[in-house]
């Protein structure tokens, strides 16, 4: 199964501020919509909390060490990252989307087979990041650039990363 962490980040890493995101991109909400529709994806709770609901045509598992938490039916809970992936592997998946957020993008990188990254081309302010992706691990395997206007408020560049075999 291959495990596939998607993010936007800033040129210095960062990826929200306020349990939000901090740019307004609608053709980077696009490029996330069309590549995790269809698929299973792995969140924090913050996160979850912080779109409000279950993403439609997707399956969200959501991670939290509450045991009180719950989700609306056809979604998961899971008490760990390793209980999450366990859920996909059960279920005989091709793939899985790792969604954020911060805490769970810095335990999700170890193990992470691939990096879909908006590449935001800006420095910001914010309280949550991304850890650093190492150049020694990963290798570019695609790279589209963007354009700001009236519905995109930064260039941007999506890049595939594959991580180096070993
Ligand atoms: N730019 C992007 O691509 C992007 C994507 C996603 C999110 N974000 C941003 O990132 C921010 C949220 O990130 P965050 O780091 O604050 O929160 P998060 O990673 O979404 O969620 C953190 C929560 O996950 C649970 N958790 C984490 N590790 C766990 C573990 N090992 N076992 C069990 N539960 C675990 C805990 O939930 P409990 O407290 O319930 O135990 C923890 O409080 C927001 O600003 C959001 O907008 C940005």
């Amino acid at each position: 199964m291959k495990i596939s962490i998607i993010v936007a980040k800033s040129l210095n890493n960062v990826i929200g501020k306020d349990n939000q995101l901090i740019w307004r991109l609608s053709a980077d909400l696009q490029l996330f919509k069309t590549h995790t529709s269809g698929h299973h994806i792995i969140m924090g709770r913050k996160t979850f909390e912080s779109i409000g609901k279950p993403l439609p045509n997707r399956t969200s598992i959501v991670i939290s060490r509450n045991p009180n938490f719950s989700v609306p039916e056809g979604h998961f809970i899971s008490h760990s990252l390793e209980e999450a992936i366990q859920i996909c592997i059960g279920k005989k998946l091709d793939q899985v989307f790792i969604i954020g957020g911060a805490e769970i993008y810095s335990q999700a990188i170890a193990i992470a087979d691939e990096l879909l990254v908006t590449e935001v081309n800006a420095i910001l302010e914010g309280d949550v990041f991304f850890p650093e992706i190492d150049k020694n691990e990963w290798t570019v395997i695609s790279s589209h650039s963007y354009k700001k206007d009236e519905k995109n408020q930064f260039d941007f560049d999506f890049v595939v990363y594959k991580r180096n075999s070993k």
